[in-house]
């Protein structure tokens, strides 16, 4: 009997921008009661980018596909789909559109997906579906988002970490299949450690009938309750990912977690006994970018040619759902 064959993946391009304006610790201090010696050794934050009132995200996201785009050697005509991962998007019915019009990339069917901090590695399994059954060939996913716009900036448990930023890659259907394995997990149990809520007024239409209208309401976090989350769940995620793909924790090149917080990505390293020259740290620079961290991160370290074509990356995102997920990729064609 004729078996069907699967169709592989490759992640071919990858691209990002980030606002110009940093705030560092010192301007945060000036807001809240903290210091850059607590954010830091608690942290290992040092300065976030974080967007002007008149930057969109689209133009984070468009900037960020370009590069990737560009990188991936492909034409904005050539994307069949395009996948925007944002918990912020510009347009609560979505920001994609607006990406596929400013790209150009008009055989394109976009939509917006929302998994927090999970969203980049949620969006490259989603990606890989379409392209695995052979329905498209070229797909671009971004990470994005601007949660400053989000933040409450008297409230020192979470004002301190997030920055603004966009990342991309292309993925692209090849016959050697380099997305080797994933794992993504949800536990709606522990959904209040972690929200950016609706809340709603009640707002009375005729007699009988009462709807509700009001705006979301800004971060609310359990830092601890988090941490403690990351630090054991992403670790079996992780393990989970690289018995899919096949391979030994000892076989990965770089581990990409999502730029939470060092001490998280610290201690995830040591319980997989993952060296320290293999982890990948951007967070001084840019705090919590959320969806859009681990796509930043992966292209600075190809930029600087830090990771080069067949490396093994492990990449793993964990936040608000709660939602955790792992991806085992080789990098390039
Ligand atoms: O994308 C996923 C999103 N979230 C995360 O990954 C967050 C995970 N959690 C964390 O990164 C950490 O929990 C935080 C960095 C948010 C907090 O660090 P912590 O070591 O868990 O601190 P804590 O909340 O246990 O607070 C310890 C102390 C408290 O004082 P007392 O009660 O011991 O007197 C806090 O009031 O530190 C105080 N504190 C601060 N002090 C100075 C809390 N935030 C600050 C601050 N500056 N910004």
């Amino acid at each position: 009997m004729h078996q069907q064959q699967l169709i592989g993946v490759a992640i071919t391009g990858s691209g990002s921008a980030l606002p110009p304006v940093a705030l560092d610790n010192h301007g945060v201090s000036q807001l809240v009661e903290t210091s850059d010696e607590w954010i830091a050794s608690r942290t290992g934050i040092r300065q976030r980018r974080l967007a002007d009132p008149t930057t969109s995200l689209v133009e984070l996201a468009v900037e960020a596909a370009k590069g990737a785009i560009a990188m991936a050697g492909i034409a904005p005509t050539d994307l069949d789909l395009i996948v925007l991962a944002t918990s912020t998007a510009d347009d609560l019915f979505g920001s994609a559109g607006k990406i596929q019009v400013e790209l150009g990339a008009l055989q394109a069917v976009a939509f917006d997906m929302t998994a927090a901090c999970s969203g980049f590695v949620f969006g490259l399994a989603t990606a890989a579906q379409f392209i695995r059954t052979g329905v498209y060939r070229n797909v671009l996913l971004i990470g994005a988002d601007i949660l400053s716009r989000w933040v409450n900036w008297t409230d020192r448990g979470t004002c301190i970490l997030f920055g603004d930023g966009a990342g991309a890659v292309v993925m692209q259907a090849q016959s050697s299949d380099r997305l080797l394995g994933f794992e993504l997990r949800t536990d709606g149990t522990q959904n209040s450690s972690l929200n950016l809520k609706f809340q709603a007024e009640p707002k009375k239409l005729v007699e009988g009938v009462t709807i509700g209208q009001g705006g979301y309401q800004p971060i609310t976090m359990n830092g601890k309750e988090v941490y403690r989350f990351a630090v054991n769940k992403v670790p079996e995620v992780l393990e989970k990912a690289a018995f899919h793909a096949h391979i030994n924790i000892a076989e990965i090149d770089w581990l990409i977690l999502h730029q939470a917080n060092q001490r998280i990505l610290d201690a995830v390293a040591e319980r997989l006994n993952i060296p320290p020259a293999k982890v990948i740290s951007n967070l001084a620079n840019y705090g919590n970018t959320s969806a859009a961290s681990i796509a930043i991160a992966l292209d600075e370290s190809v930029r600087q040619g830090k990771i080069q074509p067949g490396d093994i990356i492990a990449a793993a995102g964990f936040g608000a759902g709660l939602s955790w997920g792992a991806a085992i990729f080789k990098w390039g064609k």
